[in-house]
């Protein structure tokens, strides 16, 4: 995910113990890195979630730290481990990695209690294409004690998830879930790449990043959806009521629409001062070290639901990338 990074005025000393390296402190996998949100307003610390193949049922936290003389330091948190009682329904292995999560802090008690929402995967992290793989946004509410102590409970049921079912003919993977505020709304943006398809042009149509309405007290799928959805539940993704917000496909003049949808990591930001809105989404392929083309790409708009623009004034939702 996208990160907020703000460094605010260090008020008090951690009696943590600093990682020894930064391998350490980021559990041995860099691209697990996807949350960072000031915790503590008052304070200097950064929570950042980290999650990976490392961590198995676990995510974990750790934060960044100032000193006075401005030197930061990476400290450990606490490591979580969540098991959703859901997960034995709705997900077809029992895998259970983590990944991707967004902590959204509480209107009441911004520093010490929030709602994460986390990607949990039935089919294994990068699941190739072919494999049976189920996809699921879970949402945890967490209680922060200390800095060393954060307590979740699981929502009991997952936000939405996608099935292989859906995700073949062109539903979005149920990953990535970034939730934004708008006045008294709460929205959720999700998904990536599609698998819709075969051979060279597998994944050219469906996926792409969608966004509903969620329940701001609950954090779920808000009632209407939820309604619309009935038994189905929790495959809820319908092309025709959410909002198709951003895609990246492959496009050519002889092929059309070849190479997939690559796009996934969607946030949005809000900017208070303008009322403006801008989407974050990352293009292209991450995790292939130096061959990695993955790129932070940001389109605008006056309302939470776009069109998002980008400065060609060409929206999100038609942007193609050029493979001529
Ligand atoms: C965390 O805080 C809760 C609530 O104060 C307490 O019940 C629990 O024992 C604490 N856990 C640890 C490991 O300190």
């Amino acid at each position: 995910m996208l990160s907020l990074l703000l460094f605010l005025p260090l008020l008090s000393a951690l009696s943590s113990v600093p990682c020894q390296t930064p391998e350490a402190c980021i559990g041995g996998d860099p691209s697990s890195l996807h949350l960072i949100q000031p915790l503590d307003s008052s304070s200097q610390h950064l929570m950042l979630a980290v999650t990976g193949s490392g961590a198995g049922e676990a995510f974990s936290i750790r934060y960044l730290e100032r000193d006075e003389e401005g030197n930061v330091e990476w400290i450990m948190g606490p490591d979580s481990y969540l098991k959703p009682t859901w997960s034995s329904s709705y997900l077809k292995n029992g895998n259970l990695a983590f990944w991707a999560p967004e902590f959204v802090p509480s209107e009441e008690e911004p520093e010490s209690s929030g709602k994460m929402y986390y990607s949990i995967s039935g089919g294994g992290i990068n699941p190739s294409v072919d494999s049976i793989s189920e996809f699921c946004i879970g949402l945890a509410y967490g209680t922060v004690h200390s800095l060393q102590n954060i307590t979740w409970s699981d929502a009991g049921s997952p936000v939405i998830c996608v099935s292989s079912e859906q995700a073949n003919v062109g539903a979005p993977h149920a990953i990535d879930p970034s939730v934004v505020k708008s006045g008294e709304r709460l929205y959720l943006t999700f998904g990536s790449w599609s698998d819709y398809g075969d051979g060279e042009n597998q994944g050219a149509r469906g996926g792409g990043v969608w966004m509903n309405e969620l329940d701001p007290l609950t954090g779920m799928l808000k009632e209407s959806v939820l309604e619309e959805c009935g038994d189905d539940f929790p495959n809820c993704f319908n092309d025709e009521h959410f909002i198709s917000a951003a895609n990246h496909r492959g496009y050519n003049a002889d092929e059309g629409y070849v190479d997939g949808n690559s796009i996934e990591a969607s946030y949005i930001y809000h900017h208070e001062t303008s009322g403006e809105y801008f989407m974050f989404v990352n293009w292209f392929y991450c995790c292939r070290g130096v061959d990695s083309t993955y790129q932070i790409m940001v389109g605008k708009s006056d309302k939470v639901e776009g069109p998002y623009y980008d400065k060609n004034g060409v929206s999100l939702v038609d942007t193609v990338a050029d493979t001529q």
